[in-house]
């Protein structure tokens, strides 16, 4: 499952993945991992070769379960901070690092691999480049104007300062970021189903694309 941030899909595709009684993997989780190691080494992210040598062999581990997310560095458990502003404003340019990519789609691919439980992936680039052979792949996309105003909803609901504007011109800054970098950009593979969810609450999306799945 791929498309771009604030659509739900994480969401949607842990629930997908629990309901089939599959494995889940957030590859967005990975790419923020090495974005918290990128920040503790203090690297210069205006320097892809910094980025790149500073992140050779990242200590990550990744847990597989749909009903808890565990990310650790270093045996140490960063799900929590993966999530944080600072993480976010600068993942974008972890991303476009050819080096950091490849070695995270080598990780993706060996996760697969490891057991024979099926497994539900979302990302950016899943469809078109880490596993073109997916049996079903979808694109979930939504306007920008949803995706901000869901998450300005959710901080708020948080109890978190927001300010719509703001949310959704960093949806549009990370968008622009994500779909005109050179490697790997966000976009849907020939043969996914587009689902547009500007218009869905999150069970509706759900159930959309369990029914696409079982096509
Ligand atoms: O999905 P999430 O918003 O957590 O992803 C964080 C960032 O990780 C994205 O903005 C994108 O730069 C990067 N990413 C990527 N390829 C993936 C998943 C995420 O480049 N497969």
């Amino acid at each position: 499952m791929d498309g771009p941030s604030g659509t739900g899909k994480s969401t949607v595709a842990r629930r997908i993945a629990e309901n089939l009684g599959a494995r889940y993997l957030d590859t967005g989780a990975m790419y923020r991992a090495a974005t918290v190691w990128a920040l503790d080494q203090e690297l210069d992210l205006t320097d892809p070769a910094a980025i790149a040598a500073g992140t050779a062999d990242l200590p990550l581990a990744m847990g597989c379960d749909p009903l808890s997310e565990q990310v650790e560095l270093d045996e140490i458990s960063v799900t929590r901070r993966i999530r944080e502003d600072d993480v976010t404003a600068a993942v974008s340019a972890v991303s476009a690092v050819p080096e950091v990519r490849e070695q995270l789609v080598d990780y993706q691919r060996a996760i697969a691999a490891d057991d024979e439980t099926p497994i539900v992936v979302e990302g950016r680039d899943i469809g078109t480049v880490v596993f073109p052979d997916a049996p079903v792949k979808i694109y979930l996309t939504a306007s920008a104007e949803a995706r901000a105003q869901r998450r300005h909803a959710q901080n708020l609901e948080l109890g978190l300062p927001s300010d719509y504007e703001a949310v959704l011109a960093s949806v549009q800054r990370r968008d622009g970021l994500d779909s005109t970098r050179k490697v790997s950009p966000l976009r849907p593979a020939e043969d996914a189903i587009e689902l547009d969810s500007s218009d869905m609450n999150l069970e509706e999306t759900v159930a959309a694309v369990a029914e696409l799945a079982d096509r």
